[in-house]
């Protein structure tokens, strides 16, 4: 089995989905986001709050590269992802991409209590979302190989799901 590429908007499950499937398939799991974290020595919030968006952006194109000669790995990404067709085309060549699709009102009962997204803090959380998902939707639909919808489903639901396809 080749990778596993797991996208979609924050609060769709990539990283609770990835791991648990990684466990399931018995092969290798990575976040994006925590590897960032890593590499930077600060939380993602702190990442764009230092030195912005743009600093972030170029640093998840550099990883995602770095990724092109990993193997038998599930990746979880993190939902700003699709923003450039660089890193969708980079993606591709990876893994096959999965889109766990899930709706307005789950996201916003997902995210209700997280204080770590910096796209989504201060007030209007709800437009944020709404328009963020507007923007996004047509980039997560077209970069998938596979959709899956998560609304309404469990995590291990939503692992039977994908491993139904392999
Ligand atoms: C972002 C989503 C976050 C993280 C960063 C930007 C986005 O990942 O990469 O805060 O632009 O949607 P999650 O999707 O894991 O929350």
């Amino acid at each position: 089995m080749n990778n596993i590429v797991l996208i979609g908007f924050m609060g769709s499950g990539k990283t609770t989905v990835g791991k648990k499937l990684a466990e399931e398939l018995e092969i290798e799991w990575l976040d994006i986001d925590t590897e960032i974290e890593k590499r930077e020595g600060k939380p993602i919030s702190e990442i764009f709050a230092e030195k912005g968006e743009l600093y972030f952006r170029e640093i998840e194109t550099g990883y995602i590269r770095s990724l092109l000669s990993v193997q038998k790995t599930v990746i979880s990404t993190g939902g700003g992802i699709v923003l450039k067709e660089e890193n969708v085309a980079l993606l591709k060549e990876i893994g096959m991409v999965i889109f766990l699709h899930a709706d307005f009102s789950q996201i916003i009962e997902r995210l209700k209590e997280d204080t770590t997204r910096p796209l989504l803090q201060g007030e209007n959380r709800e437009e944020k979302v709404m328009n963020l998902l507007e923007q996004r939707d047509p980039s997560y639909l077209s970069a998938a190989d596979i959709i899956i919808q998560t609304t309404g489903k469990g995590v291990n639901n939503v692992v039977e799901e994908i491993i139904s396809f392999f």
